[in-house]
């Protein structure tokens, strides 16, 4: 089981599908980019092997807000395990990039005490088909609570008015999650990637119209991290959902005195 770790005043955003480039670790570099370029200071976790967002944090230009990045996949010798994933306490915000393939038993180890949880969708059948399991996935395994409002839908990678734009969004709308952005295809994400950058730190008149697209997400998101957890976010669901036995994961989490 993956423990998240975190400290009281810590929000965590969590960037999860378990359908492989589906663009996970472009949003969340562009998420931590859009957190320290607001003034905010942010963590980025990275538990994927490939360790995409580590590399990220490390190409990040000097001058630029720090990005605290943390390789969960990596275990360096001599240190404990919660010692290597602490977050320290001056970073109140943690971005959590997970791999493809995460199994659904360690969606809710992800989404338990997470003010916000968004999953990117791209325009293809494949895509639609596996995001329509995940959120089944998210919402009978992992426990998540459509009305809660903690799970948003990014619709990545379109192109405007192609039937796959269309058949992804007449899907995103069935579902009853808020699709809470619609990302185009663009190389200024590719771009701000290789530059350790998001497209909220390049120049305004660059990427003016990601801008724009990203303005129901950040709006979304500042929303998410104003609203308190209830208890039943921060449940882990520890059994078969059958069973539906629950613990706090945060009673495991409390950081010693
Ligand atoms: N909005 C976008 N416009 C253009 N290219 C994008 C966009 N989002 C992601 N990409 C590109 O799509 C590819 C896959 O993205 P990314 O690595 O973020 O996906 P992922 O879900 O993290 O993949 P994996 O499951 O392998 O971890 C990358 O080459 C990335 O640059
Ligand atoms: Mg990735």
């Amino acid at each position: 089981m993956i423990n998240v770790p975190g400290h009281p005043e810590l929000r965590r955003i969590v960037v999860l599908n378990p359908k492989g480039g589906s663009g996970k670790s472009t949003l969340a570099t562009s998420l931590a980019g859009y957190l320290v370029a607001t003034g905010k200071t942010a963590a980025l976790l990275d538990f994927d092997p490939q360790g995409s967002t580590i590399r990220w944090v490390r190409r990040r230009p000097e001058g630029r807000p720090a990005v605290y990045g943390i390789s969960a996949s990596e275990q360096p010798a001599g240190v404990t395990r919660s010692f290597h994933l602490r977050i320290p306490h001056e970073y109140r915000h943690v971005v959590i990039d997970t791999p493809a393939a995460v199994p659904s038993s360690q969606l809710a180890s992800f989404t338990s005490g997470a003010h916000a949880i968004l999953v990117p969708v791209l325009p293809s059948q494949i895509d639609i088909d596996a995001a329509s399991r995940l959120v089944a996935d998210l919402l009978l395994i992992a426990k998540l609570s459509r009305r809660m409002g903690r799970l948003g839908i990014v619709a990545n990678r379109l192109r405007d008015n192609t039937v796959a734009f269309r058949r992804l969004m007449s899907f995103l709308d069935r579902l009853s999650i808020p699709v809470v952005a619609t990302l185009r295809d663009s190389q200024n994400y590719v771009h701000a990637a290789e530059e350790g950058l998001s497209i909220h730190e390049l120049p305004a008149s660059r990427v003016r119209k990601d801008l724009v697209s990203w303005l129901p997400l950040t709006r979304w998101l500042e929303s998410r991290l104003e609203t308190p957890l209830t208890a039943r976010d921060r449940l882990l669901p520890v059994k078969a959902p059958a069973q539906g036995r629950v613990v706090n994961l945060d009673d495991h989490r409390r950081p010693r005195a």
